[in-house]
C-alpha cells in the first residue's frame, strides 16, 4: 500500500526533524486486517459490557458466609444407584466420610475450601455428591451445571470418563469442554472443563448463569487461570448470592495442600474466612532415596534407574516423573526395546503423536526444550553435601534372586497424548506385567494411577519464566519446590509401603528447591497478564482482587506498555490490535510482532526472532570464548561468508545485532555439521538447538490460535530476505520494542568529558533511552532514581562502528558478574515514521531532564 511504501523509503532523521515531524502513517505498519478472535462471535464481544464497576473490586470482599438461604431450602436430595464394585470402591475413599460435612457447608457458605491429600477423592467424588444434593436439577433453588476446572485438558477429559463411568449413567450426563473439542449435550449436569474454558465463558457470560456450582479443582497449583478465576468469582457470588437472587452460586475451592491462606485469609477476596474441610489422607511410609550425585542427563538416569527396579525389586507400579512429550517419548521407546512387553500389550513403538488444531491448545508440557542441565554446576552443588549416607543403591536391598523376566507394561503420559492412550493408565496392567508410567507433572496431584509402588523423580519441571532485568518470558526446565518433590514420593505411598529414588542429591534438594512453588502469577511477566484480563473486559486490574497481587507500579507500568505496543487505547481498553494479541500464549511483545508480520511474507522471520529472543544471549562471550577480538571478527564473517556462499542475508545492516541473530539462526538450518558452525562462529549450540525446536512450537501456535488465518508449514531452511523483507523486519522489530528506544547522549546531554573519554575506550556508547527503564531504576539514599543513560555493550556490533545511528531500538543485557551494569544491544536503527508517532504518543518531544548523578560507564 501507499503508506508501506513510504514508510519504508523513510530515513531516519535528524533529531530536530524527529521532534517536530508530522506524523503520516500510524505506528509502522499497519496491523494485519481481518483477524478474528477464535470462538468469540464478534457480535458478542461487541455487545458485551462490563458489569463489573470499579467500586467493585475497590470495595472489599462481601460478607458472603451470612447465605442460609439454600440451607434453608435445600434442593431435593437423591440417591443415585450405583453397582457394588463401584459404591465399595467409593466408599472406601477417606472423602467418603466428609460427604456430610462438605455438603452442609456447600448449603450454608457460598465458598467452601476443600484440602486433601492426592487420591483421597475430591476430584471424582465431590461432583457426586453435588449431583446427589441436587445442584445439577435445572429447578429448584440452585439451577444449573455443576462445573469443575481442572488446570490440564488430560485431567478434564479423563475425570469426565471417570465420573461419567461412577455414576453409571450412558446418556451425556457428565461432558466435558477443553479448548477445541467438548463433549456436550443440552442435558449435561456435570461439567468437566480447563481453566481457560471457564474464563472465556466468563467473557461472554459474566455471571456465569448456567451453573449452579463452580468447583475450582488443583487450586495449589496457583496458576494465573485459577486466580484470575477465583478473584472474578469472589465479584460473581456477590451478584448471584444477593438476597433477592433467585438463582443461587457456591464455589468450592479443592487443594492437596493444606496451604490455602491466600484465598481462605484474603480479606481482599472474602471478608470472613470460608470454611477450611480437610480431609485426612490415607498414606503408606515412602522411604525416599536421593541419588549421591545430581546427573546432568536425567533422561538416561531415569532410564537406567527403572531398569534397575524392574530387575532387582518386588512386584510394584513404576511411575517416573520427567519434564515433557519428548522426554517422555525417549525413555518409553527405549524401555519398551530393554524390556519385553506383556503379550497383550501390542504397541510396538508409538506412534508420533499429530498434532491437529482439534488437541492443540498448547499446555507447557507440550512445548520441548533442548538442553539440560550444566553437569559442571551440578557437581559443585552436590559437593556442598557433606553426609555421605546417600548410595545410588540404596533401597535395594530386597532384590528379585535372579534377573527379573517379568515383561514390563510401559505407557506414556502427557498433554498432548491421545485420550483413548491416556485412559490405559487406569486399567489393570496386563497378567504377570508390571506397570511403567512415565509422565510429565500431571501425575503430580491430578491424576492418581493405581498400583504406584516406586517413583522415579528427576526433580525438575518445565515453567514459563521471566527475566526480571531483560523482561523477556521463556520456558525454561527448572528444579521443582520441596513441596512438589514430596507430592511426587507421595505417590508411592497408595497401595503399600513405597520408594520414592530422587535423581538429585540431598544437597541439591536443600539448597536449590524452594519450600513451596510460587504463584504463577509472580512469575509471569505483568504485562501477558493484564492483557488477559483486557481482553476479558476487566478494564481496572489494579483493583482486581488477586489472591497474591502483584504490585500495584508493575500493573501500571504494564498497561503503559500495552498502550506502546497499541494493545491499549487511551482510555486504557483493548484496541483491535490487542484483541488479537491476547489470542497468542506469547509475551505482548511478541504477539505485538506477529501481529505485523505476516506483510511480505516476513512470518517465518519474525519467528526465527522470537525465539532467537525468548533464549537469550546466542552468541559466546569474549570471555567464554577466550576469544577477544577474533569473536567479534568470527561475527562480522558470518555476515559476510552468508552473503557470498548463499547470497543470503545480504543487505544485513551492520549497525544492527537482531539481523545479524537472524542470519545465524538462519544460516544455521543450512549446516550439516551443527557443532563445528556453532564453534566455528562463537555461537551457543544449546541455545542454537533450542532455537530450532521453539521456532516450531511457535509456529504451531500461531498457525492454531489464529483460527486458521496464518498456515506456517515449515520454519526451516529460510531463503535470504529481499531487501523490501529487510526493511520490514527492522520495522516489525522496532513495533515490538517501541518502549525500549534511545538517543545517541551527545543530542540530549552536554556528556561530561569522562563520558566521551570512557566511550572511546571502553568501546562503550551512552545512549539516553526516552522512556524510563524499570530495571534500570535503583536507589540512592532511599529514594528510587530512574536512570536513563545506558551504555551500548562492548561486544555489540555498533561498537565497532564508526558512525553511530543518533536513535537506536535496543534491547537489554543480562547484568554481567564483574561490571554490575545493565548493558543494551542496539537491535536496529528506528524509522522516522515510528519516531515521529513515539513522539507524538508520549509527549517526550525532547529529552531535558537533567543527568541525576555523574554515572560511570
Ligand atoms: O482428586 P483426588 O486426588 O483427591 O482423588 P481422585 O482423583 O478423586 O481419585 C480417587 C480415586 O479414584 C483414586 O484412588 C484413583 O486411583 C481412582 N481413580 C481411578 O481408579 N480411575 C480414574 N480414572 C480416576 C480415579
Ligand atoms: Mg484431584
Amino acid at each position: 500500500s501507499d503508506s508501506d511504501t513510504k514508510e519504508m523509503t523513510s530515513d531516519v532523521p535528524s533529531f530536530k526533524d524527529w521532534a517536530t515531524a508530522e506524523i503520516t502513517t500510524v505506528q509502522g505498519l499497519e496491523p494485519t486486517p481481518n483477524i478474528t478472535v477464535a470462538d468469540i462471535p464478534e457480535s458478542v464481544l461487541k455487545s458485551f459490557k462490563p458489569t463489573y464497576h470499579p467500586e467493585d473490586f475497590d470495595a472489599p470482599g462481601e460478607d458472603l458466609l451470612q447465605d442460609a438461604d439454600l440451607a434453608d431450602s435445600r434442593p431435593k436430595y437423591r440417591l443415585i444407584e450405583r453397582p457394588d464394585e463401584i459404591q465399595e470402591q467409593r466408599v472406601a475413599l477417606p472423602i467418603h466420610a466428609e460427604e456430610h460435612r462438605i455438603m452442609e457447608a456447600v448449603l450454608h457458605h457460598s465458598v467452601v475450601i476443600i484440602c486433601g491429600d492426592t487420591g483421597s477423592g475430591k476430584t471424582t467424588q465431590v461432583p457426586q455428591f453435588l449431583v446427589e444434593y441436587g445442584f445439577s436439577d435445572h429447578d429448584g433453588p440452585c439451577p444449573g451445571m455443576i462445573g469443575v476446572t481442572q488446570p490440564r485438558r488430560v485431567a478434564a477429559v479423563s475425570m469426565a470418563a471417570r465420573v461419567k463411568k461412577e455414576l453409571g449413567l450412558s446418556d451425556k450426563l457428565v461432558g466435558y469442554q477443553i479448548r477445541f473439542d467438548s463433549e456436550l449435550d443440552s442435558n449435561t449436569a456435570v461439567k468437566f472443563m480447563t481453566d481457560g474454558v471457564l474464563l472465556r465463558e466468563m467473557a461472554k457470560d459474566l455471571t456465569l448463569s448456567k451453573y449452579s456450582v463452580i468447583v475450582i479443582d488443583e487450586a495449589h497449583e496457583r496458576n494465573v487461570n485459577t486466580d484470575i478465576l477465583i478473584g472474578m468469582l469472589s465479584r460473581v457470588l456477590k451478584l448471584r448470592n444477593a438476597p433477592e437472587s433467585k438463582h443461587k452460586l457456591r464455589l468450592i475451592i479443592m487443594s492437596a495442600t493444606l496451604r490455602v491462606q491466600d484465598f481462605a485469609e484474603n480479606k481482599r477476596l472474602f471478608i470472613k474466612a470460608p470454611p477450611v474441610i480437610k480431609v485426612d489422607g490415607r498414606q503408606f511410609p515412602v522411604s525416599v532415596h536421593f541419588n549421591k550425585r545430581t546427573p546432568g542427563d536425567y533422561i538416561e538416569e531415569a532410564y537406567s534407574k527403572v531398569c534397575k527396579i524392574h530387575k532387582r525389586l518386588p512386584p510394584g507400579g513404576i511411575l517416573v516423573f520427567l519434564t515433557g512429550q519428548q522426554e517422555i517419548n525417549q525413555v518409553v521407546r527405549r524401555l519398551r526395546a530393554t524390556f519385553k512387553s506383556p503379550k497383550t500389550a501390542t504397541e510396538a513403538n508409538i506412534a508420533p503423536v499429530s498434532v491437529s488444531a482439534k488437541d492443540t491448545d498448547m499446555e507447557i508440557d507440550d512445548i520441548d526444550l533442548g538442553g539440560s542441565y550444566n553437569s559442571d554446576a551440578l557437581a559443585d552443588a552436590d559437593d556442598n553435601d557433606r553426609d555421605d549416607y546417600e548410595s545410588d543403591d540404596e533401597g535395594f536391598e530386597e532384590t528379585l534372586p535372579e534377573t527379573n523376566e517379568a515383561p514390563l507394561h510401559v505407557l506414556p503420559l502427557y498433554s498432548l497424548l491421545p485420550t483413548s492412550e491416556q485412559m490405559r493408565i487406569f486399567a489393570e496392567p496386563p497378567e504377570g506385567s508390571r506397570l511403567c508410567i512415565v509422565a510429565t507433572n500431571v501425575a503430580e496431584t491430578s491424576l492418581t494411577i493405581p498400583g504406584i509402588r516406586y517413583v522415579v523423580d528427576a526433580g525438575r519441571v518445565k515453567e514459563v519464566c521471566y527475566d526480571k532485568e531483560t523482561r523477556v518470558q521463556s520456558y525454561r526446565i527448572n528444579w521443582i519446590s520441596k513441596a512438589s518433590a514430596d507430592q511426587r514420593a507421595g505417590r508411592a505411598g497408595r497401595v503399600g509401603p513405597g520408594h520414592c529414588y530422587r535423581l538429585y542429591s540431598s544437597a541439591v534438594y536443600e539448597n536449590y528447591f524452594d519450600k513451596f512453588a510460587e504463584p504463577e502469577i509472580l512469575r509471569l511477566p505483568i504485562e501477558g497478564v493484564v492483557l488477559q484480563m483486557k481482553s476479558m473486559n476487566i478494564d481496572q486490574v489494579v483493583n482486581f482482587p488477586f489472591p497474591t497481587p502483584p504490585d500495584h507500579e508493575s500493573i501500571k507500568h504494564a498497561e503503559k506498555t500495552l498502550s506502546y505496543l497499541s494493545a491499549l487505547d487511551k482510555k486504557g481498553s483493548l484496541t483491535e490490535i490487542g484483541r488479537v494479541m491476547s489470542l497468542f500464549p506469547l509475551s505482548p511483545r511478541f504477539s505485538r510482532m506477529i501481529t505485523v508480520g505476516n506483510q511480505h511474507d516476513c512470518l517465518p522471520y519474525v519467528i526465527a526472532l522470537v525465539a532467537a529472543f525468548s533464549v537469550g544471549e546466542i552468541f559466546l562471550s569474549e570471555q567464554e570464548s577466550g576469544a577477544d577480538l577474533a569473536q567479534i571478527e568470527a561475527k562480522k564473517a558470518l555476515l559476510s561468508s552468508y552473503n557470498k556462499s548463499r547470497s543470503a542475508f545480504a543487505a544485513l545492516d551492520p549497525k544492527c545485532d537482531a539481523l545479524m541473530t537472524l542470519s545465524a539462526v538462519c544460516a544455521y538450518d543450512y549446516e550439516t555439521s551443527k557443532e563445528e558452525f556453532c564453534k566455528a562462529r562463537f555461537l551457543r549450540a544449546r541455545e542454537m538447538k533450542e532455537i530450532e525446536s521453539l521456532r516450531s512450537q511457535i509456529a504451531r501456535i500461531i498457525n492454531v490460535n489464529s483460527g486458521g488465518r496464518y498456515t506456517i508449514a515449515d520454519t526451516a531452511k529460510l531463503p535470504p530476505p529481499s531487501a523490501v523483507q529487510l526493511r520490514a523486519l527492522k520495522q516489525i522489530i522496532t513495533i515490538g520494542f517501541i518502549d525500549q528506544i534511545a538517543a545517541r547522549s551527545d543530542l540530549v546531554l552536554d556528556v561530561p568529558e569522562e563520558f566521551a573519554y570512557k566511550a572511546k575506550t571502553l568501546r562503550s556508547q551512552p545512549y539516553v533511552t526516552l522512556l524510563p527503564t524499570k530495571s534500570l531504576a535503583y536507589e540512592v539514599d532511599g529514594v528510587s532514581v530512574q536512570d536513563q543513560v545506558v551504555f551500548v555493550h562492548p561486544e555489540a556490533i555498533l561498537a565497532f562502528q564508526s558512525s553511530i545511528p543518533e536513535f537506536i531500538c535496543y534491547r537489554l543485557v543480562k547484568k554481567s558478574a564483574g561490571s554490575g551494569k545493565l548493558r543494551i544491544v542496539p537491535m536496529t536503527v528506528p524509522s522516522g515514521t515510528q519516531l515521529a508517532h513515539l513522539s507524538k504518543n508520549t509527549g517526550l518531544v525532547t529529552y531535558s531532564r537533567p543527568l541525576t548523578r555523574p554515572h560511570p560507564p
